[in-house]
């Protein structure tokens, strides 16, 4: 490819901006023109695309959010809309593109790169729920961001001998209120991946550790299991401690992103334009073990995820 394009698309994630700058700056070391797309998908559509410089990128790597801004495009999801965005790089003489986002962005990049522009995903999610890849950007900063509020819920916790049901993000994915929970020392951590038993892993719990002598208690509950404020009730109900219940919400998904995701990102973006530089086409770019590989898009949304059994077990032993 000569002449790439870069967007982010889905949830923002703290490195996206990292990613931007990376495919930015590689592209223009390897000699290529390369072009930023405004609000992801939709941008493509109505041309909202301004070519990039080097200092078009300067000053971003520690901001969160994403300066090409993102969205969630309900009109390129057609193929009427796949096709009118081919048409729109044809136009333009994009013969590459660079998709940052999750595993809806990269079903997007799959179907463009189907219409003829040949697109690489690179895995940007606070959620971690990308199943090919180990690690995606932006998931250490919500993570760091969850530990710090729940350290500030923990001060209020303890002073008043209560218990604190904290809700973390992650969609189906319970990876944040794992690492999270383990983090904070929570008595209980509730992840979709694992049934639980509201009597054994809940009161139990609480009342056991009471009686050796604890008194406050946080428990984190993933996005994927919700209704935080209905088991914070019946904790109080059965339990006699005084709850309160906090979703944490958005303010997981801003902030400066981490060396961890600064780098990551760079690294990332910068594996994607190689891909595109040497004529590859319709891969992601992922994380196995602590390198960055890529495979074929359609097989990586394919694969199944999996989830950290032993880690989960280590939270369950500490968490007394
Ligand atoms: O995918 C990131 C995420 O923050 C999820 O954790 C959450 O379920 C979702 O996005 C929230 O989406 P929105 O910002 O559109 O409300």
């Amino acid at each position: 490819a000569k002449k790439i394009a870069v967007l982010t698309s889905g949830g923002d994630a703290p490195g996206m901006n990292a990613a931007v700058r990376s495919v930015v700056r590689t592209a223009i070391s390897f000699g290529m023109e390369v072009y930023g797309v405004k609000h992801g998908y939709n941008g493509l559509l109505r041309g909202e695309v301004d070519k990039m410089y080097l200092r078009s990128v300067s000053n971003i790597i520690q901001h969160g959010g994403t300066s090409l801004f993102t969205a969630r495009s309900p009109e390129f999801n057609t193929p009427e809309g796949v096709q009118k965005a081919a048409d729109k790089c044809r136009e333009l003489g994009i013969d590459g593109v660079v998709v940052i986002g999750g595993d809806g962005s990269f079903r997007g990049a799959r179907d463009l790169t189907g219409a003829g522009i040949p697109c690489i995903g690179v895995p940007g999610t606070i959620d971690n729920d990308i199943s090919s890849s180990e690690y995606t950007i932006g998931y250490d900063t919500a993570m760091n961001t969850a530990m710090e509020m729940i350290d500030r819920i923990r001060d209020t916790t303890e002073s008043h001998d209560r218990c604190s049901v904290v809700e973390v993000m992650g969609r189906r994915c319970g990876d944040i209120a794992l690492n999270t929970g383990i983090a904070v020392g929570a008595i209980a951590t509730l992840v979709p991946e694992v049934p639980f038993d509201f009597e054994k892993d809940l009161v139990d719990r609480i009342k056991y550790a009471q009686q050796t002598g604890k008194r406050h208690f946080i428990v984190v509950v993933a996005e994927g299991v919700g209704h935080s404020e209905e088991i914070c009730k019946r904790i109080q109900e059965e339990t006699g401690i005084e709850s309160r219940a906090t979703i944490l919400g958005h303010v997981q998904r801003g902030g400066s992103p981490t060396l961890r995701d600064r780098v990551v990102a760079s690294r990332m973006g910068y594996h994607a334009v190689e891909l595109l530089r040497d004529g590859k086409s319709n891969r992601v770019v992922v994380m196995q073990g602590e390198r960055i590989v890529d495979f074929d898009i359609t097989e990586a949304l394919n694969m199944p995820r999996t989830f950290d059994e032993k880690l989960y077990k280590i939270s369950q032993d500490l968490s007394r």
